[in-house]
C-alpha cells in the first residue's frame, strides 16, 4: 500500500498556479509529514542573501527554472532531516528530467499525483494570490480569500505578493512549465505511480480526489 499508516512518498506535479502549494498544506495536517517546496526553499535563500539565493533570483524572476545541480543540492539537504523519516511531499520538485533521474537515485517515492489545470485559469489565480511571509501558507483575493485582510489565518502572519506573480513572469513560468516539466507526466505514467487529479473546483473537493487516488498506487 500507498499510504502505509501515516507514512507515504508523494509527488504534486502541476503548472504554476495548478494548486500543489494549496494541497500540499493541506495533506501536512492529513498525514503529518513535511511538505518540501523547492520554490519555498529558494525564497528562503533570497531572503536570507547567501549568494545562491542572489543566483536562484536570476532565474525566478525572469520565471526559468533554477540550475539542476542547485535545486538537487537543496533536496538533498532538505531529505536528510528527521522530519522527513515518514515520509514527505515534494511540491515542485522535480521540473526537469534530470532532476526525476536524480531522485531516483536519493529515495523512492510511492505515487506521483499529476494537478490538472487548464492553463487559461492559471494567470488570474496567480496574480490574485497573497502568501504568508511567515509559514508560506497560501491565500488568493477571490477564491481562498483570508479571514482578515492582509493576515494569514494559520498564524497571523503578513500576507505579500510574491514578486513572479506579475502577469508577465507567470507567462513565463509556464512556458518554461510547458516545455521542462510537462514531459515529467510521461516519465512517471511509464512507472505506474501517476495519478491525475482534475484541478478544478473547489480546494476541499480536489483534496478529496487526492486522498482517494493516492490510496490506489500500490
Ligand atoms: P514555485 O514556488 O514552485 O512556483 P510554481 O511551480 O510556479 O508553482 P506555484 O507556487 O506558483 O503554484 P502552486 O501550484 O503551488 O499553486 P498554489 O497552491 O499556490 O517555484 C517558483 C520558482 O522557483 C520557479 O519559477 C523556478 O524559478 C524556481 N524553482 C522552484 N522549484 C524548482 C525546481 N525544482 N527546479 C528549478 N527551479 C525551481 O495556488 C495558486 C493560487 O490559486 C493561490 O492563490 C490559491 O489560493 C489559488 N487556488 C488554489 N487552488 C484553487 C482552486 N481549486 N480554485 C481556485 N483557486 C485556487
Ligand atoms: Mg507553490
Amino acid at each position: 500500500m500507498t499510504v502505509r499508516g501515516e507514512q507515504m512518498k508523494l509527488i504534486l506535479l502541476g503548472a504554476p498556479g495548478a494548486g500543489k502549494g494549496t494541497q500540499a498544506q493541506k495533506l501536512v495536517k492529513r498525514f503529518k509529514i513535511p511538505q518540501i517546496s523547492t520554490g519555498d526553499l529558494l525564497r528562503a535563500a533570497v531572503a536570507s542573501g547567501t549568494d545562491l539565493g542572489r543566483h536562484a533570483n536570476e532565474y525566478m524572476t525572469a520565471g526559468k527554472l533554477v540550475p539542476d545541480g542547485i535545486v538537487i543540492g537543496l533536496i538533498q539537504e532538505r531529505l536528510k532531516e528527521d522530519d522527513c523519516k515518514n515520509g514527505f511531499i515534494l511540491d515542485g520538485f522535480p521540473r526537469t528530467i534530470a532532476q526525476a533521474e536524480k531522485l531516483k537515485d536519493i529515495t523512492d517515492i510511492d505515487a506521483v499525483v499529476n494537478v490538472d489545470v487548464d492553463t487559461s485559469i492559471l494567470v488570474e489565480r496567480l496574480t490574485g494570490r497573497r502568501t504568508c511571509k511567515n509559514c508560506n501558507a497560501v491565500f488568493h483575493t477571490v477564491f481562498n480569500p483570508p479571514k482578515e485582510e492582509g493576515v494569514c489565518d494559520a498564524c497571523g502572519g503578513e500576507l505579500y505578493q510574491r514578486a513572479d506573480d506579475n502577469e508577465e513572469t507567470v507567462r513565463n513560468r509556464i512556458d518554461t512549465y510547458n516545455k521542462n516539466t510537462a514531459p515529467l507526466i510521461y516519465y512517471y505514467k511509464d512507472s505506474g505511480k501517476l495519478r491525475n487529479v482534475d484541478g478544478r473546483g473547489g480546494i476541499d473537493g480536489i483534496f478529496q480526489n487526492i486522498l482517494k487516488v493516492v490510496k490506489t498506487v500500490s
